[in-house]
């Protein structure tokens, strides 16, 4: 069975409380509910880890390497900051899919840009928490796809 890591950046365990008119009222627990039961549906596995934590969210990238098929990431305000991050996801020759709850490019300037996306094959952003169950279908048709290349 195909696993996938599912990583949650900064402030994202806060969602359902947190600036409900750009991420509404779902919780974090709640779309960890979802990504595993969609992931069974799917004959995959997941693991979702949120961290506050620039360093911790490295360091479960780099695991991504041995244990794991592909890399779902919101990489929430880093996405904006970090090279770190980017230089992470670089290093992991797997799909990789960046989600954003929110249409990063249409709010303030400084998040229209994402550092972290050069580094990905693709991005979700805008459709709510819906955004983590096409990122599920999106990498599935490129964990497939690469294995029959
Ligand atoms: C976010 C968008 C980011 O700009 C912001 O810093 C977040 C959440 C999103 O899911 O819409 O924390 O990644």
């Amino acid at each position: 069975m195909k696993k996938i890591l599912i990583i949650n950046g900064p402030n994202l365990n806060l969602l359902g409380n947190r600036e409900k008119n750009f991420y509404g009222k779902t919780t974090l627990n709640n779309i960890k509910t979802i990504c595993e039961e969609y992931c069974k549906k799917n004959e995959m596995e997941c693991n979702f880890f949120q961290s506050n934590h620039e360093g911790e969210l490295i360091e479960k990238i780099h695991l991504a390497a041995n244990d794991y098929a592909g890399i779902i990431i919101n990489p929430a305000a880093y996405t904006h900051t970090s090279i770190a991050l980017l230089d992470a996801l670089r290093a992991i020759e797997k799909p990789k899919i960046e989600v954003h709850i929110s249409n990063i490019y249409s709010r303030d300037d400084y998040r229209r840009k994402s550092i972290t996306s050069e580094a990905v094959d693709g991005i979700i952003c805008g459709f709510g928490e819906k955004g983590y169950t096409l990122a599920i279908d999106a990498i599935k048709n490129l964990i497939y796809k690469k294995n029959n290349d």
